[in-house]
Parts: C-alpha cells; sequence; structure tokens
C-alpha cells in the first residue's frame, strides 16, 4: 500500500472541520494493572459484539491477501513465540471475547498496518512551546470511523500514556505520554508491503504501532524516546514524528525496517520551526497526484511562528487537500498544561 492508492483522493473541497459538528471519539480506560487479556473487555463491552465482529472480518477480508492468511493463521498456535507480551494476552483476550480465532486477531492487526496515511506536523512558537499535530487518513472510513477511541492506559490509578487507536487494535499510530512526549507515525511506501512485513513479522520485528506502544509505556523522555524509535528493528518503513516539551524537541525519523534512514529535526534558529511530514521522504518532492505537503508549508508559513498554536495549527490540519477526502480523523491537540501535548480526535 501507499502512495499509490492515493490517485482517486487527492481533491476534495471538504468543509473545514471547524464548520461541521464535531463528536469526539469515545474515551476509555485500559488498565495495565489488569491481565492482558482482561484489560480490553471494558472497552469492547461498550461496541455491539455482532457488529463488530462484522466491522472486524471484513477489514480482515478485504485488506489482507490470501497468501498471508495461509502463513500467519498457524503461528496463532505459537502465539507466544512470535508475539511479545502484552500484546499477545491482548489479541487472545479480545478474540476469546469476540469469537474471532486468534489468527484472526494477529491478521487484524496488521490489516490496520498497511492501511495509515497521515499528514504529521510538529512546530515550535517563538516561545519555544512545542507542537504536535496529525490527520489520520484511513481506507475503509465507514467502519473505522465508527470503531476509534480515545485510550487511557492506566497503570497505578494514573495515565500511564495515551493514544487514539480502533477498537480490536493493540497497537497506536498517535500517543502521549504526559509531559514527556508524543509520538505520531506515518506511513512510508516500502513498495511490497505485505512480503517484507510478513518476512520481518516471522523474525519477530515489531509491528511499527507497537514500537509507539512499547516506547510510550517505557521511555522517560523525548530523547530515549527518539533512540527508541529510531533503532529497534520493526516489520515496514514509516516515519514518526516526535514532539518533546522543551525547545527544539520535535523530530521526524525516517525509518526502514533496520534502523533510521534520516533523522529531522526542527531548527528553529535556521528558519526550521516546523517539520512538515506526509507520506513521502522529506528530501524528495511528492508527487503532484498527491501533494498534501506544499499546501500545509504554504499555511504554515501564513500562519507564522508568532500565530502558532493548538488553534492555528488545527485550522493548517484543516486546509483541503492536507485534510483529505480519506481523512476521517482530525486530531484535535489540547494544551492542557504547560507544553502537554494532548491529542484528541474530532470528525
Ligand atoms: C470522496 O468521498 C465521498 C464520500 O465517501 C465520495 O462520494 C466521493 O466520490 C469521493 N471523492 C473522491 C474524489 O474520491
Ligand atoms: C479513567 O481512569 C482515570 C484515572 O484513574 C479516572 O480518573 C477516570 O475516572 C476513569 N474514567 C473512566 C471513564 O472510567
Ligand atoms: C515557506 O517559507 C519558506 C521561508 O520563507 C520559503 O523558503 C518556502 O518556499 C515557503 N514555502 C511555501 C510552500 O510557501
Amino acid at each position: 500500500m501507499g502512495g499509490r492508492r492515493a490517485a482517486g483522493w487527492a481533491l476534495l473541497v471538504l468543509p473545514l472541520l471547524g464548520a461541521v459538528s464535531a463528536r469526539a471519539a469515545p474515551l476509555c480506560n485500559v488498565s495495565l494493572d489488569s491481565d492482558p487479556d482482561l484489560r480490553w473487555l471494558p472497552v469492547l463491552r461498550r461496541f455491539d459484539p455482532w457488529l463488530l465482529r462484522h466491522f472486524l472480518t471484513r477489514i480482515i477480508d478485504e485488506i489482507v491477501p490470501k497468501w498471508v492468511r495461509a502463513v500467519i493463521q498457524p503461528l496463532a498456535a505459537e502465539l507466544e513465540f512470535f508475539i511479545p507480551p502484552p500484546f499477545a494476552g491482548e489479541i487472545q483476550g479480545m478474540c476469546n471475547a469476540l469469537g474471532l480465532s486468534v489468527g484472526d486477531g494477529i491478521l487484524l492487526n496488521l490489516a490496520y498496518e498497511a492501511t495509515a496515511f497521515c499528514t504529521s506536523i510538529v512546530a515550535q512558537d517563538y516561545k519555544g512551546n512545542i507542537y504536535h499535530g496529525r490527520n489520520l487518513d484511513y481506507a475503509f472510513g465507514d467502519i473505522l470511523r465508527k470503531i476509534t477511541i480515545d485510550v487511557q492506559f492506566i497503570k497505578n490509578g494514573q495515565v500511564a500514556y495515551r493514544g487514539t487507536t480502533f477498537c480490536g487494535y493493540v497497537g497506536l499510530w498517535t500517543g502521549q505520554s504526559p509531559h514527556k512526549f508524543t509520538i505520531s507515525g506515518d506511513e512510508r511506501d516500502g513498495g511490497a508491503w505485505w512480503e517484507n512485513a510478513v518476512a520481518a513479522f516471522l523474525n519477530r520485528n515489531y509491528p511499527v504501532s507497537w514500537l509507539v506502544r512499547d516506547t510510550l509505556s517505557k521511555s522517560e523522555d523525548f530523547q530515549s524516546a527518539v533512540f527508541k524509535l529510531a533503532g529497534t528493528p520493526i516489520i515496514a518503513n514509516v516515519y514518526y514524528i516526535v514532539g518533546g516539551t522543551m525547545p527544539k524537541e520535535g523530530v521526524v525519523i525516517t525509518r526502514k525496517r533496520e534502523g533510521p534512514a534520516d533523522i529531522w529535526p526542527l531548527d528553529p534558529l535556521d528558519g526550521g520551526w516546523f517539520r512538515v511530514e506526509t507520506n513521502y521522504d522529506h528530501w524528495t518532492s511528492p508527487p503532484p497526484f498527491d501533494d498534501r505537503r506544499t499546501p500545509a508549508i504554504r499555511a504554515l508559513n501564513a500562519t507564522g511562528q508568532h500565530n502558532i498554536n493548538f488553534d492555528t495549527l488545527f485550522q493548517v490540519l484543516s486546509v483541503e487537500p492536507v485534510l483529505n477526502n480519506n481523512t476521517n480523523a482530525g486530531l484535535k491537540l489540547d494544551k492542557r498544561e504547560e507544553n502537554l501535548m494532548l491529542f484528541k480526535t474530532s470528525f
């Protein structure tokens, strides 16, 4: 998957999000103090089980190639060998509750990996505050819109980290560790996505969204998050965009499966007060049929470093075609605390 699919959806005039009635995704708690196989059950209970099973099966049917099913489904018996904790137990528990096979649970988690299209922006205002915003564009909007959730992962009664994801999916493409850092992931077209991803998965590399979650749960600060996101082997190429809490803490990491291809930090003293990443390497030109980068940069230039804040960043992300036809969720950011970035989904 990747840029090639973009042809159909480049330019559609969407009203600015501000003019649309916004509906936040449901906010759910997932307790990390509960056993992995039990912790998602309260989330599942918020959905009609029949409908959920129907949605999830349709996603698998329409996205996952047949040969991938043939390769992955038998792994279910050796789940613990291929899938590290807590993901193995979480997938197992959700499948049990929904009456899905564990093999389908694994496929579902890979299926979403193959379809995430996005624009991410990290920017620094003239006072040194860091802002991080993203649009999440994906196929299957009719389904995924209905199962998008904001999740707070709770440990010892506190929010350890939070993210926006889809019900049934244990990874995160968007997340925040309070007072530490924010992460978003954007797909990087790898050509033969499934072939490469399945091979790397069998080699026990992490899916890209699991590394995001692992980083949110373990890294203590921006620097260590960047280090972990840049260096840990994963199953597909991707862009990780990371924001911190201090001036200059903003970076686009261009990933190969094995490690970093490029690290592109903010450079506010030299005019680089923002970085825009869509789904193309920043040192190349985006293809004309899917240029979301130029309009985003133009809108940021027009906004200016003096005027950048959560509201204006949200407006930039709402500019068509930055907000393109496949954009189902504009992630609105709330600034709750000093330099704290909170991702919030609104439609
Ligand atoms: C955009 O999405 C709408 C609603 O799903 C669809 O009717 C329309 O044909 C799409 N337009 C393009 C250019 O893909
Ligand atoms: C989620 O957990 C937090 C922190 O423990 C708590 O304050 C909040 O009330 C919980 N929300 C729900 C919906 O259970
Ligand atoms: C944005 O501003 C920079 C610096 O002035 C300029 O080099 C660049 O061409 C501008 N880009 C767009 C798309 O307006």
